[in-house]
């Protein structure tokens, strides 16, 4: 990179603060005076909101914030009464959180492989496993399909043969918030849908922050217990709980930014058709378009088997980039060797590994800094 060349980051958090600084400062101001900082009205108004956003046009959800996303998951699958003697199938492409929320709910997870088009949960080989489960293994209670990088799912394929075997589907949509199936937001299909909300995603807090939702108003109460200590009435442990509570100043920001999600998603979806238009020419191949998914664009991914040559040369014309993720969950310290895989065995996933890089995506890119990724892209 020469001296005149300056960086464009591959995600830029505090770009999302400045954009609305003022109605920020604002609402963190109003929950500083108001003298009440967790779970309170802010917590309420904004459940209500995303609530309204998310469900719009479809059947009423039920939100619940929460810490963050992987107690979404946690929530979810305890509210689901899914735990210790369970098995829960996702996938070993993802955060390592979802793996980790499914240990922490006690249950046992099983990884299946991706569709190497889409990078999600390959529904060949979860109709497979639901059909003959593998041996040894507690029962399939729960499936937790991952939409990657901003992509769905094949949910239709997913969701039949979760109803047929009996098993709950919860969307892990911590990546695609405003991505669409068919028109219909993700996460109004299966009967549980957690978001992280951290501040690299779509919707995402100034700190940490997560949001379950469900149709399913009894389920919902649950979940609302269980953040707090299992309590329905101040200081009686109905259920068994945890501490997973949403902070005002976390409620308040995410109130202020969910008004700008919309258009924060459009303005990801064109960044992303500028680098397709990018990439006419060149063997790197765009992120796949599914038939009726409207993709959300939380990353951009591109892969190659000459991935470090072209991280570097992207580099050195400024353009940074990260790799989402570089060692499956499987292969990592915490869990090799003792984690069930597939039929599979995650080929495909490993493949991933090895070779996808995610482009600089943020919504507050500027026009110059989206021509010079595009730029670099057609000099590669
Ligand atoms: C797919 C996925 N699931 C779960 C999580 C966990 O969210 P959090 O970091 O808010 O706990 C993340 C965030 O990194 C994620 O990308």
């Amino acid at each position: 990179m020469n001296a005149t060349t300056t960086l464009v980051p591959q995600a830029d958090p505090g770009a999302s603060y400045r954009a609305q600084k003022a109605e920020i400062d604002a609402a963190i101001q109003r929950v500083l005076e108001s003298g009440w900082y967790i779970l309170g009205k802010e917590d309420v108004a904004f459940e209500q909101e995303f609530a309204a956003w998310l469900g719009a046009g479809t059947q009423p959800q039920h939100a619940v914030g929460c810490a963050n996303g992987t107690d979404a998951l946690v929530l979810a699958l305890r509210g689901l009464r899914v735990g210790p003697g369970a098995t829960v199938v996702t996938v070993s492409h993802t955060a390592v959180a979802t793996v980790a929320a499914i240990e922490m709910a006690g249950a046992t997870p099983l990884l299946l492989d991706i569709d190497p088009d889409t990078y999600c949960m390959d529904p060949d080989e979860l109709i497979s496993v639901l059909e003959s489960p593998p041996p040894g293994l507690p029962p399939i209670k729960a499936v937790i399909p991952v939409h990657l990088y901003g992509q769905a799912c094949d949910l239709t394929r997913m969701l039949a043969a979760c109803d047929e075997a009996g098993v709950a589907l919860i969307e892990d949509v911590s990546q695609a918030h405003g991505a669409t199936l068919g028109g219909r937001k993700l996460g109004t299909f299966g009967k549980i849908a957690c978001f992280s909300l951290y501040p690299t995603k779509n919707l995402g807090a100034l700190g940490d922050a997560g949001i379950v939702s469900t149709t399913d108003a009894t389920l919902a109460a649950d979940i609302g217990a269980i953040r707090q200590y299992g309590w329905r009435e101040r200081y009686i442990s109905d259920l068994v709980g945890v501490n997973s509570r949403l902070d005002e100043i976390q409620a308040a920001i995410l109130r202020v930014k969910l008004t700008v999600l919309d258009a924060n998603i459009a303005r990801r979806r064109q960044i992303a058709a500028a680098y397709d238009a990018a990439l006419v020419e060149s063997d790197l191949v765009p992120p796949a378009r599914v038939d009726g998914v409207e993709h959300a664009f939380h990353q951009y991914v591109l892969r190659s088997p000459r991935r470090d040559e072209l991280q570097a040369r992207l580099r050195a014309m400024g353009v940074a980039t990260s790799i989402h993720y570089p060692l499956p969950v499987h292969r990592q310290g915490a869990y090799a060797g003792r984690i069930a895989l597939g039929p599979a065995g995650c080929q495909e996933t490993e493949a991933a590994a090895r070779e996808v890089f995610s482009l600089p995506l943020y919504p507050e890119m500027t026009d110059s800094q989206v021509a010079q990724v595009c730029a670099a892209l057609k000099s590669l």
